[in-house]
């Protein structure tokens, strides 16, 4: 349909991609059940809105990391934009400057790391997705010229020391037709005949663990937040070595199966961290990814305590039928439900969304 047919984010989904790009991107692992769960989760939690607070003018923008962005929402990395459409990540780069929001690049970029922040406006905020080289000076190297080039934000993903069986992905064969081509030198490891994730990953290194965190401080200084935490045992672990945030986030279903959403973890998470130290705590972020189609999704985690939420697959298939377009028709749809949504619920901004706000009950006891 026409750009200006689309309504919601769930309209792009619906749009027809190339068979390829389909698989690998709308797929999870096994029997997907943690990505129909992840949007199940947000539809168990239930508004208390508030009635008569002058909501002529409400504010929806924040801060992230430290970095203003005009929504509590990132654009989440997802590898292998070239798959979508041809000019893959720099569609999303482009968008995010125009409209202020903050994008998270991801290792496995189809356009180089370069290229991606070429693209971007003076003082455009940009974080990076890492996952970890078994040769560690490739990824020291790595993270060492995302600071150099004024990434903000290196988010460890630690829910991958092997990608999950997405299986809708493997029954298509990976046949190189480009879209990774430019993947890192040296993060791609091309086995054809696996479906496109398990073809490019063999990189990943299996035994990273705690004992890192120390290294990765030491050639950094920009925030770590460790992407992919979904127990307070975990969040913990990641406030206490010295992190500066976690994402409470399943990947989008595709990698462990029957997993939790980030959205149900939130609750116990938050308030392990309430007992360890202040809260909000201005040195320890928690995000929540996974489902996020609705601005209402976003406000229902801020109010459980999380600061921003990121969004993967709405943004990919926006950008994979419309381009550029697409996703500035995306943060276009989401401005407009946050300033809806806003008033109905009687938050005049981010602050004014508090717990009770929300009813979740219907959410696993807790
Ligand atoms: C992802 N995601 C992901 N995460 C990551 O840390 N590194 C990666 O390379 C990718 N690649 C990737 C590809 C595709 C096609 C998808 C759909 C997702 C996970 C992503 O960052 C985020 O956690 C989820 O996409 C959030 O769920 P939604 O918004 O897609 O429902």
């Amino acid at each position: 349909p026409p750009l200006d047919e689309i309504l919601n984010l769930h309209d792009f989904e619906e749009t027809v991609l190339p068979a390829k790009a389909w698989a690998y991107y709308s797929s999870a692992s096994d029997d997907e059940i943690t990505i129909r769960e992840n949007r199940a989760a947000f539809q168990r939690v239930w508004f208390r809105p508030r009635i008569l607070r002058d909501v002529t003018s409400v504010d929806w923008s924040t801060t992230i990391l430290g970095c203003k962005s005009s929504l509590p929402v990132y654009i989440s990395a997802t590898a292998l934009g070239k798959l979508g459409h041809p000019d893959g990540e720099l569609n999303l780069t482009r968008a995010a400057a125009k409209h202020g929001v903050i994008q998270m690049i991801p290792t496995l970029a189809s356009c180089s790391f370069d290229e991606i922040v070429d693209a971007a406006q003076p003082g455009q905020y940009l974080f990076l997705q890492l996952y970890v080289n078994r040769d560690r000076e490739i990824t020291k190297k790595y993270v060492q010229h995302a600071e150099k080039r004024g990434v903000k934000a290196l988010f460890i993903t630690v829910d991958a020391p092997q990608l999950g069986r997405r299986e809708k992905d493997m029954r298509m064969k990976f046949v190189d037709d480009g879209a990774g081509a430019k993947v890192q030198e040296g993060q791609s490891d091309v086995k054809k005949d696996q479906g496109v994730a398990r073809a490019i990953s063999s990189f990943i290194d299996p035994s990273l663990s705690w004992k890192d965190i120390p290294w990765f401080r030491s050639i950094t200084n920009m925030h770590i937040i460790l992407k992919g935490v979904a127990t307070p045992e975990d969040a913990i672990l990641a406030y206490e070595s010295g992190c500066q945030g976690i994402v409470l986030s399943n990947h989008g279903g595709r990698q462990l199966d029957t997993s939790r959403s980030g959205l149900e973890n939130l609750i116990d998470i938050v308030a392990a961290l309430k007992a360890k130290g202040p809260w909000p705590n201005p040195n320890f972020a928690v995000f929540v990814d996974g489902g996020v189609r609705r601005a209402s999704d976003v406000l229902k985690a801020i109010a459980l305590g999380a600061s921003a939420v990121g969004v993967g697959r709405g943004f990919l298939y926006a950008f994979s039928s419309y381009g550029q377009e697409g996703v500035e028709r995306a943060i276009e749809i989401l401005r407009d439900e946050f300033e809806m949504n806003m008033r109905l619920i009687g938050a005049r901004n981010i602050s004014e969304i508090v717990p009770e706000m929300v009813d979740a009950s219907a959410l696993r006891s807790h």
